[in-house]
């Protein structure tokens, strides 16, 4: 090339440009995998209308990055499915964060991966304990079965029940609960007088509800994955006369799920359950959240698989920011252990030895706010830790 006096000067400025103007900065990629389709549809959508949410509040663009979005569907509980998409997701759209999972079989088979692309996978649903354990790179922003469940069973123990059967689904989080309430409600000098686990794919509850009231306990403890089951778990738990046999009714608040709160209707009415998050907090954040879902969402109420995709959306916004753009999935990991937020159901917190969270859980009755049907606390466990690990 003739470095002649006219191409000296371009050549010149063109280096000078590329070396002091920072190319636009790519958009941070989440890989969102959650349940858009089949009987668990509405996890999928809570999630992601969780995540907007804090967008839409807090704004999209982090450490210099716009964030964007890729959401995948499962069509429910399909690990080989869930997997199939994370791989998908890490090397087509190379994301760097993956997020959502609503059901426990999907977010174990997708740890794996994690671990292997050492991408932070944020769990904003998925409750069996031990799936925090399946990666390093795993942090849970939602909750665990055994810390919603054993205040349940020593509320329940206080309150004089003393003799409980158990019904729970039968796979991880049920399963969970099950061995939860068991070890906290004896431990109370309660008594399980039996127990029940329900196929997690089209359960027929009438034929176990019938075993139970045969065995005349003074309650049931129950786990459904939040949603459908828990209206047709009601249904037949009145059509089989428990109800009217005195026998009580407590259970998680996943069965009094915000989502579904209304059309289960006033048989909910009076319903003692525990959770970490209720639509009814009373807060200035909860307030700010909930109007804010609503248009998000399209005028709906946020539950507890709405807050877990905000929560989740807030930390993987924090890590962004902190990294000023520069993400690194160990990194990542160092800034989400130990990290507290205020999240619209109180203070939380990541568990640095477990990367799982630390919550306070509520006590809760289902009563008529404004003629709508609220989980209203009424008493409170603070700090509860995953009494699993
Ligand atoms: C889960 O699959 O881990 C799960 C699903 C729904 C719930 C709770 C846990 O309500």
């Amino acid at each position: 090339m003739i470095w002649n006096y006219r191409v000296r000067p371009v050549l010149f400025l063109a280096l000078l440009t590329a070396a002091t103007i920072p190319a636009v900065a790519d958009s941070v990629k989440i890989g969102l995998i959650g349940e858009f389709s089949g009987p668990f549809q509405a996890y999928g959508r809570n999630i992601e209308n969780g995540m907007r949410t804090y967008l839409k509040m807090h704004g999209d663009t982090y450490g210099g990055r716009k964030i964007e979005i890729i959401a995948r569907d499962t069509t429910g509980p399909a690990p080989e499915v869930a997997k199939r998409l994370a791989q998908e997701l890490l090397t087509g759209d190379k994301v760097d964060f993956l997020a959502g999972f609503g059901l426990t079989p999907n977010a174990m088979a997708v740890a794996p991966l994690a671990t292997e692309a050492k991408v932070p996978m944020i769990v904003m649903n998925a409750a069996t304990s031990s799936i925090t354990t399946k990666s390093p790179y795993v942090a849970r922003f939602s909750f665990t079965l055994p810390q919603m469940t054993a205040p349940m069973a020593d509320w329940a123990v206080k309150n004089g029940i003393k003799q409980v059967y158990t019904l729970v689904a039968d796979y991880g989080p049920g399963i969970d609960s099950e061995n939860a309430f068991k070890k906290a409600f004896t431990a109370g000098g309660g008594e399980v007088v039996g127990s029940v686990r329900t196929p997690l794919a089209n359960p027929d509850f009438a034929p176990f509800l019938q075993r139970i009231k045969d065995a005349t306990p003074q309650a049931v403890f129950m786990f459904l994955p939040a949603g459908e089951q828990g209206i047709a778990f009601m249904k037949a738990f009145r059509e089989r006369g428990l109800d009217a046999a005195g026998i009580k009714l407590i259970a998680t608040g996943d069965l009094t799920d915000d989502d579904v709160l209304m059309a289960m209707g006033d048989p909910t009415l009076g319903l003692v359950t525990t959770h970490a998050y209720s639509a009814a907090h009373d807060s200035p954040e909860n307030k700010a959240f909930v109007a804010a879902y609503r248009e998000v969402s399209g005028g709906k109420r946020p539950n507890f698989m709405a807050v877990g995709g905000f929560d989740g959306m807030a930390a993987i916004a924090q890590v962004i920011e902190q990294l000023h753009g520069n993400l690194d999935g160990d990194k990542a990991m160092e800034i989400l252990k130990g990290m507290k937020l205020m999240s619209p159901r109180g203070p939380i917190w990541i568990d640095p030895e477990t990367r799982d969270i630390v919550q306070t859980v509520y006590v809760r009755r289902v009563q008529k706010v404004g003629g709508e049907l609220f989980n209203v606390e009424f008493d409170q466990f603070k700090n509860v830790k995953d009494p699993g690990k």
